[in-house]
């Protein structure tokens, strides 16, 4: 078996290869993914928010492709993780293919000087077993939810909306479509950083957005050709920015919304601005992606008052997935 490197940026047939391997072990590793094009792979394979990630493509003999794995290696926070994406092709797993792949994928995260492999599994799925099998120590859960769009669902909203706006006063909406308007850009950082304090793995350290990051994280998916959309509530009195909520439309798969972050600040929270956005999202696209019949979410398990607006909504629980770590002394020796 040989394990090539390779550009996801120049080399479409190498991308397209792994891209198969991946579609090929769905039905085992997660029957409700929602479709995901190769738009959305080549999305994933460039890396998150212009941070390093190398591609690695392994193929038998033969030269017909058996597995690959992603592995990103962060500049700016994480210096010491590696977070490691490793796939085997459905009809070649069980002959120690994925050991290899993660023994090659340590030897590349002790070079670039990281000491902890991080990765993320569907419960049930043979991905859980093998991190298992390899000593993976389990971290948090994540929790994946879809909302069906549907006449209930729009019957619904103006009483949610209803709800929301007597806790709400002093706010106003704003709508864009990315790019983010310049002068936004500061704002939606700050958004950004409020996640930080969501529910994560203990070793993770989560990122210190700026306006230039936010930029070239949203770049690359809207060159890619992204219909990405955005609400926020802004505070009347301060100008601030209080809450924000994103959805991209992929437009290879448009009958799909995928929730980015929704997210308000710890000084506006208590005013239910995280149900009012969320709700003017979904009437907005119902006017301009009315094609979209679902949208998928992913919370951590412990992320309650995000699931308590999600299930106000009627987001149902399809999968839950575990992230694990493992030290990557540990995982440069599962192959001798
Ligand atoms: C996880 C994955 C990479 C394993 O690839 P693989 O080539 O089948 O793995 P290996 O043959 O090296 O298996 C190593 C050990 O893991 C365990 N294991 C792997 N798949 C398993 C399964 N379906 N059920 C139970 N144990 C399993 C076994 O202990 C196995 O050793 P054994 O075959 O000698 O019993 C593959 O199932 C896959 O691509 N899954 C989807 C992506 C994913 O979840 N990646 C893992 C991220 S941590």
């Amino acid at each position: 078996m040989h394990i090539e490197r390779f550009d996801p940026k120049t080399d479409d047939e190498r991308l397209e290869a792994c891209y198969r391997v991946a579609q090929s072990g769905l039905p085992e590793d997660d029957p409700d993914c929602p479709p995901f094009s190769l738009r959305r792979f080549r999305s994933w394979s460039y890396g998150f928010a212009g941070e390093p990630q190398q591609v690695w493509l392994a193929a038998d003999d033969a030269g017909e492709p058996v597995g690959y794995y992603m592995l990103a290696l962060p500049e700016r926070e994480n210096r010491q993780n590696a977070f490691c994406d490793p796939i085997v092709a459905l009809d070649r797993r069980r002959q120690g293919i994925g050991r290899r792949l993660v023994a090659h994928a340590a030897e590349q995260a002790e070079q670039a000087g990281r000491t902890l492999f991080m990765a993320g599994t569907r419960l049930g799925a043979p991905g859980s077993a093998f991190a298992e099998a390899c000593g993976g120590r389990a971290g948090i859960q994540e929790v994946r939810r879809v909302l069906d769009v549907d006449a209930d669902l729009r019957g619904k909203l103006a009483g949610l909306r209803a709800e929301a706006l007597p806790h709400a006063g002093g706010y106003s909406l704003r709508f864009w479509t990315r790019p983010t308007p310049d002068e936004l850009l500061g704002p939606v950082a700050a958004l950004n950083n409020a996640m930080a304090d969501a529910p994560h793995d203990a070793a993770f350290e989560p990122f210190v957005w700026d306006a230039d990051r936010i930029r070239v994280g949203e770049r690359k998916n809207v060159d890619l050709g992204f219909r990405m959309h955005s609400v926020a509530a802004m505070h009347d009195e301060s100008g601030e920015m209080a809450a924000l909520t994103e959805v991209d439309v992929d437009p290879d798969t448009a009958d799909w919304g995928h929730q980015g972050l929704t997210v308000v600040t710890r000084t506006h929270r208590g005013h239910r601005l995280g149900k009012l956005v969320k709700v003017a999202m979904l009437e907005w696209l119902a006017e301009i992606e009315p094609q979209v019949r679902q949208i998928v979410t992913y919370n951590a398990q412990q992320n309650e008052h995000m699931i308590a607006v999600n299930e106000d909504l009627g987001h149902r629980v399809t999968d839950v997935f575990q992230s694990w770590e493992i030290d990557v002394a540990a995982a440069r020796k599962l192959v001798n």
